[in-house]
């Protein structure tokens, strides 16, 4: 028999945080570094969601830079998605394990047309058996004849600066500065030509100190997978790729068919991938994910800006207490929440955290920034970026359909073809550059901490007082009686 439970289902905007006595003299003491999974830590508590007019390689770039990560969505191609994963891991590689080369017999015209392609200023010289010979760089073969031969033109290998494998990043820089050179190969025995660390990949390490990075100095990458048969395969190419973790990202994650391929990925790659499941809003789901083996879940059902699951299912509950009690269950697994959905300003970060969470996914918010997927529109002489909800219409029928005419029509109108979208499509206005929206949430969030005097995340946590509030005190909250300029 149906039963009520006895709690009432709070959104962020029933409560506010209450203010304590605080330690803090600075913002900038604040310490946002949080987790994001069991085995990746982040600067930043912010996620940027698996949704196609939101997370492909720009952006999840930005919010690798900014030390969050980015989810890169599933609706595109396996071999699509993996080389978006590969445009991250690549993006700021600290050793290029594989660089471009080039043989010692071949023309000075072919290494000026590799290197316009690659968009390199310069190649490896190796043999047959991939032995360093040299390096020829554009400044070498920019006046040259097409029809001379590398190996007449390189800088041999007796004049080069190389190193050893191993080599640490403060001992490469000491080399940079030292020899005043550009491109330092490593090589090991004989030769063997082992990675190249540019000088150009180290400037921009020190550009973006607050970066999430890999064991390697790669920036992370998330990417989101399914739960149907052919994702196995779709989970294999990302992780050749490099993904640092794989996101089971279903609608309804508490259903057996989650369950199972979080089991399935966790089985075929062990501890080689960090893997994130959801999304869910209870806390046996929680539970049955992370027994599964996951290693973060994500929690919301109907918090979005884009979605009307709550209206067209009538099922949900509200963000705030599906946060706090999804983290009852997390904390005693040992599980980070990420709390997906409803973010519409810092002061919910800050609420989401405070509630239990480690991190928030947030899409509405960026989908607006110059690192979403597609254009700038012009309406009523505004700029906005269309944003959608991954369960919308016209997402469902897929993005090739999108400005077809009549297919579309055609498909809705096949009697085979029903469903009800769970999701709307809409503008959402341009924001300008990703990262000066998160550092203006970061901001937020820094003041939101010192107000409850926590130095950290856990200490937000500890110490958050909730109020609940009436929707008199939500309209004193906003700026009133007042026309704003
Ligand atoms: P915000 O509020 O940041 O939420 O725009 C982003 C999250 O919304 C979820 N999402 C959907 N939920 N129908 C839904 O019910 C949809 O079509 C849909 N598309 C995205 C998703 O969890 C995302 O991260």
């Amino acid at each position: 028999m149906a039963r009520i439970l006895d709690h009432v289902g709070l959104c962020f905007d029933d409560v506010l945080l209450v203010p304590r006595r605080s330690p803090i003299r600075s913002r900038k003491e604040v310490i946002t570094r949080t987790r994001f999974t069991k085995g990746l830590r982040l600067n930043i508590p912010i996620v940027s969601a698996a949704m196609d007019t939101v997370t492909e390689s720009r952006m999840a770039i930005v919010m690798a830079r900014e030390g969050g990560i980015g989810v890169i969505h599933r609706f595109m191609p396996p071999e699509k998605q993996a080389e978006e994963v590969s445009k991250v891991k690549r993006a700021e590689n600290i050793v290029i394990e594989k660089p471009a080369t080039i043989r010692p017999d071949a023309r000075i015209g072919e290494a000026k047309e590799l290197m316009r392609l690659l968009g390199i200023s310069g190649l490896l010289v190796v043999d047959s058996e991939n032995r360093l010979l040299g390096v020829i760089t554009r400044r070498d073969v920019i006046f040259e004849d097409d029809d001379k031969l590398v190996r007449d033109c390189m800088t041999p290998r007796s004049e080069l600066v190389v190193a050893e494998e191993g080599i640490t990043i403060e001992e490469a820089r000491e080399i940079f500065r030292r020899h005043k050179v550009e491109k330092l190969p490593i090589v090991g025995e004989g030769w063997k030509l082992k990675g190249l660390i540019t000088s150009v990949d180290l400037i921009k390490r020190e550009a973006y100190p607050n970066a999430s990075r890999d064991s390697k100095g790669r920036l992370l990458a998330a990417a989101a997978i399914g739960v149907r048969e052919g994702e196995v395969e779709r989970a294999k190419l990302l992780v050749e790729a490099g993904v640092d973790a794989l996101v089971v990202d279903v609608a309804h994650g508490h259903s057996e068919m989650c369950i199972k391929m979080v089991r399935r990925i966790r089985e075929l790659y062990g501890d080689e991938v960090e893997v994130v499941a959801g999304n869910v809003a209870t806390p046996e789901g929680v539970e049955d994910l992370a027994s599964a083996g996951a290693d973060a879940v994500k929690v919301g059902i109907g918090p979005g800006s884009v979605c009307t699951t709550r209206l067209v299912a009538g099922v949900g509950v509200p963000q705030l207490t599906a946060i706090m009690k999804c983290s009852e269950a997390a904390d005693r697994l040992g599980v980070p929440i990420i709390a997906d959905g409803g973010v519409r300003r810092s002061g919910d970060i800050v609420k989401a955290l405070a509630a239990g969470a480690s991190t928030v996914m947030i899409g509405k918010l960026l989908a607006g920034t110059d690192e979403s997927p597609g254009t700038i529109v012009l309406k009523n002489g505004r700029r906005y970026k269309i944003y959608r909800g991954m369960a919308s219409m016209y997402a469902m029928l897929g993005r090739e359909f999108r400005f077809r005419e009549g297919e579309a029509e055609a498909l809705l109108d096949a009697s085979e073809y029903s469903y009800y979208a769970e999701g709307v499509e809409a503008y959402v206005p341009y924001t300008g550059s990703a990262s000066d929206v998160i550092k203006r949430l970061v901001a937020g969030l820094r003041s939101g901490m010192s107000y409850v005097g926590a130095r950290t995340i856990e200490e937000l946590r500890e110490k958050a007082i909730f109020i609940r509030v009436t929707g008199a005190s939500l309209r004193e909250s906003a700026p009133h009686d007042v026309e704003i300029v």
